[in-house]
């Protein structure tokens, strides 16, 4: 693969935009997309919900991880949409920063509680206080997020396309 080829990795908290986002960039930039939790729900034959409940998060991070290895096997240049809890494992940050340019969508919490109220499909926020979850989440993955990834780029009162625009023009810049 050429360098400047190389796939373009969106990481970032739950309710960022990084499937959105990614679409935009996949239509912008003509290629594929992938979603590791599409891929992970694929590989399990069941939803990430059903995954958390029969098996426990620690099977999901196992899979998960699994499917984060296998991504080598696509050599074209696509965009990749990760799960919120993907940088978490050290062993996903390098997989990650070997495969192409890493942009963290950074979100607010004001913003993910607006955009994920009422969701159910998020196991890792369900019961209890919702915005404490957030809030404690965001401040111990944001370091994390920061430090895997080659760009960040603030998403909050951004339109999806405007946010896929920035981050090919600042994405170009990373030297890798
Ligand atoms: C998770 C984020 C989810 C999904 C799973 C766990 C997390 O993905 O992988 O529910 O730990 O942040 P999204 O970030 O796409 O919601």
């Amino acid at each position: 693969m050429d360098r400047d080829e190389k796939h373009i990795v969106l990481i970032g908290f739950m309710g960022a935009g990084k499937t959105v986002v990614g679409k935009c960039l996949s239509r912008q930039l003509s290629r594929q997309m992938l979603d590791t939790d599409a891929m992970i729900e694929a590989r399990a034959g069941m939803t990430i919900n059903d995954i958390f409940r029969t098996q426990g998060e620690e099977t999901f991070r196992v899979i998960e991880a699994e499917v984060i290895a296998s991504l080598t096997e696509f050599r074209d240049p696509v965009i990749i949409s990760t799960g919120g809890g993907v940088p978490l494992r050290e062993e996903n940050q390098r997989a990650l920063k070997e495969l192409g340019r890493v942009v963290y969508l950074r979100v607010q919490p004001e913003t993910v509680l607006r955009r994920l109220y009422g969701d159910t499909t998020r196991p890792i926020l369900q019961g209890g206080d919702k915005k404490e979850k957030v809030t404690g989440l965001l401040e111990y993955r944001g370091p994390i997020y920061e430090k895997t990834a080659h760009l960040t780029v603030d998403v909050d009162q951004k339109k999806p396309e405007e946010i896929a625009r920035q981050i090919i023009a600042e994405s170009r810049r990373i030297k890798l």
